[in-house]
C-alpha cells in the first residue's frame, strides 16, 4: 500500500490536500487507486503549471520574426525537383527494403467532438466494405511491407482510457493480417484537470479527473514503454507518424520518407494549402528561424489573415498531423527523461465531486487541461522538411459528428478519391448532373494506395454504369 502519511504531505505542500477530503469514505481498494493516481503526478511542476497555464492564460508568443516556411511542392515544377524527387522515392523504397522504417499511430484522444464511444480506430469509416479506421490503416501497413518484402513494425499509441478495449479489437480482428508481434502497443500518459483556482478535480470521491496529456505525449511514451529499444532491436531510423483519424492518409509514403532522409532531416511535415483562412489547421511557420506550427486556436487572427503582396494568404500551409520522425531525434529528445514540450491551456467542461461530496456536471467551462503537441518538436529539429500534399488525395478526417470533417464528408471524399484512380486508369465512372459519383466505390489498401499502383489492378470486366456499391480488393470485385 502506497503511504497515504508522504501523499498527504506532498499535498499540503503543493496545496492541494483536498483531493484525499473523502479518503476515510472509501474502500480499500479504492484508497489505493487513488494513491496510485496521485502517485503519477509529478508534484514538482505542478505550482509551475497552475501558476504559468491554470490560473494566467499564456499570451501568444506574437513577438519576434514570423515567416512563411520553404515548402518543397507536391508537384515538381522543373526537372531539377523532378529528378531530386525520382531519388527521394527510390531512397525511400530502399529504406523500407531494408527494414528501417517503422508506422506509427496517435489514437489517444478521447474523441469529445465525434461524440463516438469507444476507441476512435473502431469507428466505420468507409464506404462500401465498413472496415474500421484500425483496419484501413492495417492494410496500408500490410501492404507497404508486402511490396518492400519486409513487415513493418506498427506502434500503435492509446490511452489508460482507451487501452484495454482497442488491443482487444485487434485480438478480436485478429490484427487485421498482421502478425501480432509486429504491433506494438503504448499507452500515453495524463494530466490532472484543475478548477480556475489551480485546484486538481476530483470526477468521483476517489478518483482524480485526469486526461491524456496530448499527443506530444507520445514522445516520453515511446522511451517509457520500450517501444524505442523496440525499435532499435528491430534497425528502425525512421517513425511514419500519422493519426488515427483521416482515412485519406498515405500511411507510408516513399517519397516523403526519401526526401526526409536525404535532406538529413530530424523531423518532417505533410502540410497542405489551408481552405480558408480560419481553417482548423496548425499554421507552419517559421518564427526566430525555427520550423514551427502555431495551432489553430492560438494563431493570431490578423497574422492568420494576412496577405503577401501579391494577394495570396502569407501562412497558407496548414498542418495534417503526418510527420516524419527520426529514431534518433527521439531518443535524444527524450534522453535523461526530460522531454520538455510546452504545454498547451484548453478550457474544458469537466464533471466534478464539490466539498460537500455532490457530483456536478457544469454547463459551462469550469476546469483547465493541459497538453502537449508533438509538433512543439519540430523547432527542436535540427533539419525539417515540409512536403505540400493534395487535400483531395490525403486528407479528409473525421473530426465532428455532423457538417465539416465529419464521417458523411470523409465517406464522400474516399469515394471521390477512389473514382478519381479509376478514371485516371480509364475505368467510366458514372457522374450525375451535377458530376457528383453516382455509385459507391471503394478500394482496398491491399490492391492500390495510389493511383499509379492501381495500374494493371483492374478487372478487365469492371462495369460500374449501373450505379452500384463496388468494393476492389485483391479478391476481384464484389458489388
Ligand atoms: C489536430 C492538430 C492540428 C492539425 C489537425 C489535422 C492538435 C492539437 N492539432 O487537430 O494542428 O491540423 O489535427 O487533422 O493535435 N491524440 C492522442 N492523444 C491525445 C490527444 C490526441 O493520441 O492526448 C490523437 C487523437 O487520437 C487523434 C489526433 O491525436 O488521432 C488528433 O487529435 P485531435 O484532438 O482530434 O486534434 P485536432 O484538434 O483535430
Amino acid at each position: 500500500m502506497l503511504d497515504v502519511k508522504t501523499t498527504r504531505e506532498t499535498l499540503e505542500r503543493h496545496s492541494q490536500s483536498h483531493v484525499l477530503q473523502f479518503f476515510d469514505e472509501l474502500a480499500p481498494a479504492r484508497q489505493q487507486t487513488l494513491l496510485e493516481q496521485i502517485a503519477t503526478i509529478d508534484f514538482d511542476k505542478v505550482d509551475g503549471w497552475v501558476e504559468h497555464y491554470v490560473r494566467t492564460k499564456p499570451t501568444v508568443q506574437s513577438a519576434g520574426d514570423i515567416q512563411p516556411p520553404q515548402i518543397v511542392p507536391a508537384r515538381p515544377a522543373d526537372d531539377q525537383t523532378a529528378a531530386a524527387h525520382a531519388a527521394a522515392l527510390a531512397e525511400g523504397e530502399e529504406l523500407l527494403a531494408a527494414g528501417k522504417v517503422a508506422a506509427f499511430t496517435v489514437a489517444g484522444g478521447q474523441g469529445t467532438r465525434l461524440g463516438y464511444e469507444g476507441p476512435k480506430g473502431c469507428l466505420e469509416a468507409t464506404p462500401v466494405a465498413k472496415k474500421p479506421l484500425f483496419r484501413v490503416l492495417a492494410e496500408q501497413i500490410l501492404a507497404a511491407g508486402r511490396r518492400a518484402g519486409k513487415p513493418l513494425p506498427w506502434y500503435v499509441m492509446t490511452s489508460p482510457a482507451n487501452d484495454v478495449a482497442t488491443r482487444a479489437f485487434f485480438r478480436q480482428k485478429k490484427f487485421f493480417g498482421l502478425a501480432p508481434e509486429d504491433v506494438f502497443f503504448l499507452v500515453q500518459g495524463t494530466m490532472p484537470a484543475f478548477d480556475f483556482d489551480g485546484k486538481i478535480l476530483l470526477t468521483e470521491k476517489g478518483q482524480l479527473a485526469l486526461s491524456p496529456d496530448g499527443h506530444g505525449g507520445c514522445l516520453p511514451a515511446l522511451r517509457r514503454s520500450g517501444a524505442l529499444d523496440d525499435m532499435a532491436r528491430r534497425g528502425i531510423e525512421l517513425i511514419s507518424y500519422f493519426q488515427v483519424d483521416n482515412p485519406l492518409v498515405r500511411c507510408i509514403d516513399p517519397l516523403f520518407l526519401g526526401l526526409h532522409a536525404a535532406r538529413h532531416a530530424e523531423m518532417s511535415a505533410k502540410a497542405l494549402p489551408k481552405r480558408d483562412p480560419m481553417e482548423r489547421l496548425g499554421n507552419f511557420c517559421v518564427v526566430d528561424g525555427k520550423v514551427t506550427v502555431i495551432e489553430y486556436s492560438d494563431m493570431p487572427e490578423d497574422l492568420a489573415r494576412a496577405c503577401t503582396e501579391d494577394g495570396r494568404l502569407k501562412f497558407s500551409a496548414g498542418s495534417i498531423a503526418i510527420h516524419i520522425l527520426s529514431r534518433s531525434f527521439v531518443e535524444r529528445l527524450t534522453a535523461g527523461d526530460a522531454c520538455e514540450l510546452p504545454l498547451h491551456r484548453a478550457e474544458k467542461k469537466v464533471p466534478y465531486v464539490d466539498q460537500a461530496g455532490v457530483t456536478v456536471t457544469p454547463d459551462k467551462p469550469n476546469a483547465v487541461k493541459l497538453e502537449q503537441f508533438v509538433f512543439d518538436a519540430l523547432p527542436l529539429a535540427g533539419e525539417t522538411v515540409i512536403l505540400e500534399t493534395l487535400r483531395s488525395e490525403e486528407f479528409s478526417p473525421i473530426k465532428n459528428a455532423t457538417g465539416e470533417d465529419s464521417l458523411a464528408t470523409s465517406l464522400h471524399d474516399q469515394v471521390r478519391r477512389a473514382a478519381e484512380w479509376l478514371e485516371e486508369a480509364g475505368v467510366a465512372v458514372p457522374r450525375d448532373a451535377d458530376g457528383q459519383i453516382a455509385a459507391a466505390i471503394e478500394i482496398s489498401p491491399l490492391l492500390a494506395d495510389c493511383a499509379d499502383a492501381l495500374v494493371g489492378k483492374i478487372p478487365p470486366d469492371l462495369d460500374l454504369s449501373a450505379g452500384q456499391a463496388v468494393y476492389l480488393s485483391p479478391a476481384g470485385v464484389e458489388s
